[in-house]
């Protein structure tokens, strides 16, 4: 009989968040969970990627992986195509959800908050610090949108190549970042026997809170 799915059970047994060693800052805590992650993680877990879900103008939701390129107390931020699906719902509905799992600490860091465009200065040196095949690609990649054939991709990428043949490309005015400002954080350390340690922290008149939830 093929392995039912009821019955893949592991027990969390690496950590545990107690409250007494928690941040006041989830900022910190985010930070220290990010550097172990990217310690510990064995490829191809990439420790800064994270499932973002949006949702559109008709309420429903929408969810895939992206990369997290940065965080700081402005927020987090990520980039991509601004008129790709995710782009046109930031544009009706600029709310969004980042969860994070680290599987190899049993960890999961929930985030949500509204989302700005970052500041075309910080998109600007994002773009220019990547390879230049990704910037090619920016440029031919019209993300979201339906293609004939992957030949139309790869016909689009010969025709930006020899657009911008022997010169950096500019950032296109289509591509750049996000900044998702949180007004929650929640850390999710696996324990044993199902009763796992929850941190939730919100963001209340700037001053962060947190309470500890059940599992
Ligand atoms: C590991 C991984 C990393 C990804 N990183 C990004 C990213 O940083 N930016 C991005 O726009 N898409 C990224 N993608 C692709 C997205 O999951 C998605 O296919 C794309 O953004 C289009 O989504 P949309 O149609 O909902 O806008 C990544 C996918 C994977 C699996």
């Amino acid at each position: 009989m093929p392995l039912s799915l009821a019955q893949l059970r592991r027990n969390y047994t690496l950590y545990g968040l107690r409250d007494d060693l928690a941040q006041d800052d989830p900022l910190v805590l985010f930070g220290q969970w990010l550097d172990q992650a990217r310690k510990t993680e064995v490829p191809p877990v990439e420790a800064n990627s994270m499932a973002l879900a949006t949702v559109d103008s008709q309420g429903h939701a929408h969810c895939r992986i992206l990369l997290l390129k940065g965080f700081s107390a402005e927020g987090f931020f990520f980039f991509g195509h601004y008129q790709s699906a995710k782009g046109e719902e930031l544009a009706s509905n600029p709310h969004a959800a980042m969860t994070f799992f680290w599987p190899g600490l049993e960890r999961q860091v929930r985030i949500e908050g509204p989302v700005v465009r970052a500041d075309a200065q910080l998109s600007d040196d994002y773009f220019d610090a990547r390879p230049a095949a990704s910037q090619l690609g920016a440029w031919a990649s019209p993300q979201s949108q339906p293609l004939s054939h992957r030949s139309e991709l790869e016909s689009r990428l010969r025709d930006v190549t020899e657009r911008f043949a022997g010169q950096q490309p500019p950032r296109p005015e289509h591509w750049g970042g996000y900044r998702l400002q949180p007004q929650r954080i929640e850390f999710w350390q696996g324990r044993p026997d199902r009763l796992h340690d929850r941190l939730d922290y919100r963001l209340h008149a700037g001053t962060w809170q947190r309470t500890r939830l059940a599992p």
